[in-house]
């Protein structure tokens, strides 16, 4: 009990690497062992936001794979949520395989799925849609856990993709846009619009398509 009240005291990362352990294909590093202060996890690659170089057709199947991660965070748990706090691409790496990690879990909301709302919750069962607060990155905690299933993750996951602050797709390759003029409109409508879920489906459907399409990018290297 001193172990776990020592690691939620200082830093609640090593409970959640064993929650989601890498080892059952969370996107997480292996997790090894945690004294005190010191947290042991395996290297995982580099972070994305130093990857503004690579070529754009690996920049989507990471996209592909972010994505993926914001909705097994949200749903894949058979009792609880994972809404991320830190999202961004410094604080997720790649290795050379085009694997992702989350490596930064010091700050994740955990939502119990399970529990019965009493009257202090009434829109419990009500799905909550990110309400616009302020610019920026900006969202409300409070919001969020007085509802069973929020779009948090989701947005948050558009917003470091096709966001306003250094987006890893964008810009889209001419040639690309022009074949594929959907990927870029249904970006937009997973920041703005409000069923944030009917959307990212649909993108994510739409990139596993392009990532089929050899034709689309050609033997020329893209960026
Ligand atoms: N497991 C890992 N594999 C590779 N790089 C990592 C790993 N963990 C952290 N890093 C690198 O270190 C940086 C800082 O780590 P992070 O956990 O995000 O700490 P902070 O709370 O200071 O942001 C990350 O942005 C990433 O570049
Ligand atoms: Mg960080």
């Amino acid at each position: 009990m001193l172990n776990i009240w020592t690691m939620l005291s200082i830093n609640p990362e090593p409970i959640i690497l064993q929650i989601l352990p890498k080892a059952h294909s969370w996107p997480v590093p292996a997790y090894a062992g945690v004294c005190g202060r010191l947290e042991v996890v395996a290297y995982e690659g580099e972070p994305i936001s130093s990857l503004t170089h690579i070529e754009w057709r690996r920049k989507l199947k990471i996209v592909k794979k972010i994505l993926d991660a914001a909705m097994d965070f949200t749903f894949k748990h058979d009792r609880f949520r994972f809404y991320l706090m830190d999202w961004s691409l410094d604080n997720i790496v790649a290795n050379e395989k085009d694997e992702i990690s989350f490596v930064d879990l010091e700050d994740v909301i955990i939502l119990d799925k399970h529990i019965s709302p009493r009257k202090d919750l009434p829109d419990w069962y009500q799905r909550y849609n990110r309400e616009l607060i302020g610019p920026g990155f900006t969202f409300s905690i409070e919001n969020m856990c007085k509802h069973h299933l929020s779009d948090h993750n989701l947005w948050a996951a558009c917003y470091i993709i096709g966001g306003e602050d250094n987006p890893l797709l964008y810009p889209i390759p001419k040639s690309i846009n022009a074949s594929r003029p959907y990927l870029d409109k249904l970006l937009i409508e997973c920041l703005n619009s409000d069923d944030r879920f009917k959307t990212l489906a649909k993108i994510q459907h739409y990139i596993s398509d392009m990532l089929m399409d050899d034709k689309l990018f050609g033997s020329a290297t893209v960026r």
